[in-house]
């Protein structure tokens, strides 16, 4: 597989070219007025998925020069060899393969050992899917506790939330992330020890969080008098040793190329599969697999994840915009931005290439935001007449799922009111009242937020994501970073405890002091 960095294609020159004759001056205003077609030409459907791209500060010339830097970086090739299973997570000599996660089991795969994998999911799928009925039929439990952290958390969370409409077992759905005895106590504080069920789920089974977390909860579990841990403790994780080691002999397993913050497809994804039953957890993979068809076939042109990794790269590196805002506009989509956070952020944070090489240019977005309309009384300010620029995700749904009269079409008059705003400006007054508009949106569009569309809209994300990634010659798939952190907690926790603060930097010290004191 043949990757080239993309500042080393003449593209990027020649996008560079592009961006000082014409790119940085583009007036979207101006570019309406002049192309009767523009929305047309920068809007598409995608498999459940409407994306208007055409409030971007971007023209035909400039996205042809994009669709180059692509075939000319070896996207489509880079993205054949995740589809075709090869290690292309180097770093840790891993395939990655969540896409294979949500791929029908009739599916013909030309490569056996591929072929082989998906017989595996597929099995450890129904079976988990099984389980998620059985938990849901069992009318004695009341409670399902989720304790994980990172892509064992936010995932289901920011799932069983988006599709509250459809939670069908009744069951009350928590979640535990927190080392901080706080969240774990108030949850156990409204359980009972009967009717709970403890889903301990993590990739690694050796994360401290969850695993603190999770002896805290046996603890309880066994001082209410619980013995039955079979039925009340099942374990989601790559190490099923390292549950059983625990004594948690109810286990659902996935596989060491599936990231954390992919996971959400394989056994992570059982605490959704309980909210919303087995029928509808299969509907969100096959909306998924609809989009992985899509990104797989569609030509570069017309390949939703592709034009929106590529607007991506274009803000990032040519206009030289450090975020990137997501505005839901759905209550039940109030934890996409945190998820997204952590599949932006974690996948494209990195400062090297592949290869290790430092990176001349700048690689992953903060990614922020909040549902609206509550973003408008917070900070949307800023995003209409702050000085810097940050292009905004709009996410609205057309159906609503009440049927409250005034409320939706509110909603989305909102929504379609702030994109206009940050478009248009206003000019007829000066000083305070100015807005400068011409700042740029995407806005995409569910006809409906079901499992299925949930599905298509978290795997654009996830490709939109491979594409920039690949695009700046990164792994996307590991995340060294957080790792020297988890090393400092363990001898700090130990200095706490001993109160040596030997060979410690004069700020550690004092605090460590302090909170000793
Ligand atoms: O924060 C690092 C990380 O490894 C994430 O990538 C991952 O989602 C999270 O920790 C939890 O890991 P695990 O599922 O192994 O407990």
């Amino acid at each position: 597989m043949a990757r080239t960095r993309c500042d080393r294609t003449p593209a990027w020159a020649q996008l560079q070219a592009a961006y000082q004759a014409q790119g940085k001056d583009l007036d979207l205003r101006q570019a309406f007025a002049q192309d009767a077609q523009r929305f047309e030409r920068f809007s598409q459907q995608a498999p459940l998925v409407f994306a208007d791209l055409s409030k971007n500060r971007i023209d035909a010339a400039t996205e042809a020069l994009l669709m180059e830097l692509a075939r000319q970086s070896g996207l489509a090739e880079h993205r054949d060899a995740m589809f075709g299973g090869e290690a292309i997570n180097n770093t840790e000599q891993r395939a990655v393969g969540h896409v294979l996660l949500r791929t029908p089991k009739d599916a013909k795969l030309s490569n056996p050992a591929l072929a082989a994998e998906l017989a595996k999911v597929h099995s450890t799928l129904d079976a988990m899917l099984a389980y998620a009925d059985q938990v849901h039929g069992d009318a004695a439990i009341t409670d399902v506790v989720n304790i994980g952290i990172g892509g064992s958390d936010l995932g289901p969370q920011m799932a069983v939330l988006a599709l509250d409409a459809f939670a069908k077992s009744g069951k009350r759905l928590h979640f535990v992330s927190n080392v901080d005895g706080h969240e774990l106590a108030a949850v156990l504080q409204k359980v009972h020890v009967g009717s709970t069920l403890f889903l301990v789920a993590s990739k690694t089974f050796t994360t401290i969080e969850t695993m603190t977390n999770a002896h805290s909860a046996k603890a309880w579990f066994t001082a209410q008098g619980g013995t039955d841990t079979a039925r009340h403790f099942a374990a989601l994780t790559t190490n099923v040793a390292a549950a059983n080691a625990f004594g948690i002999t109810t286990t659902f397993g996935f596989w060491d190329w599936v990231g954390g913050r992919y996971s959400l497809w394989s056994a992570i994804g059982l605490p959704l599969a309980i909210a919303i039953g087995s029928q509808a957890f299969r509907e969100f993979l096959a909306g998924a697999h609809a989009m992985d068809e899509h990104f797989q076939s569609a030509p570069l042109e017309q390949n939703l994840p592709v034009r929106l990794g590529l607007l991506d790269v274009w803000y990032r590196n040519f206009h030289g915009f450090t975020s990137r805002s997501i505005a839901p506009y759905h209550s039940s989509l109030r934890r996409l931005a945190a998820y997204l956070q952590q599949l932006e952020m974690e996948s494209n944070g990195k400062r090297v290439d592949a290869s290790g090489e430092a990176l001349p240019f700048g690689t992953s977005p903060v990614l922020w935001g909040e549902s609206g309309t509550n973003g408008q009384h917070a900070y949307f300010q800023m995003l209409h007449q702050g000085t810097d620029v940050i292009p905004m995700e709009f996410v609205a749904v057309k159906k609503p799922r009440h049927d409250m009269t005034p409320h939706h079409p509110l909603l989305l008059a909102n929504v379609l009111a702030q994109a206009q705003a940050l478009m248009v400006g206003k000019s007829d007054a000066g000083g305070h009242k100015h807005f400068p508009g011409n700042r740029p949106s995407t806005f995409l569009l569910l006809d409906d937020l079901t499992p299925a569309s949930l599905g298509a809209l978290i795997a654009l994300q996830e490709h939109r994501v491979f594409v920039s990634g690949s695009l700046w010659g990164i792994n996307s798939f590991d995340q060294w970073g957080v790792e020297l952190g988890k090393v400092l907690a363990k001898d700090i926790e130990a200095r706490l405890a001993s109160g040596d603060a030997s060979g410690l930097d004069g700020s550690t010290a004092g605090l460590l002091a302090r909170l000793r004191a």
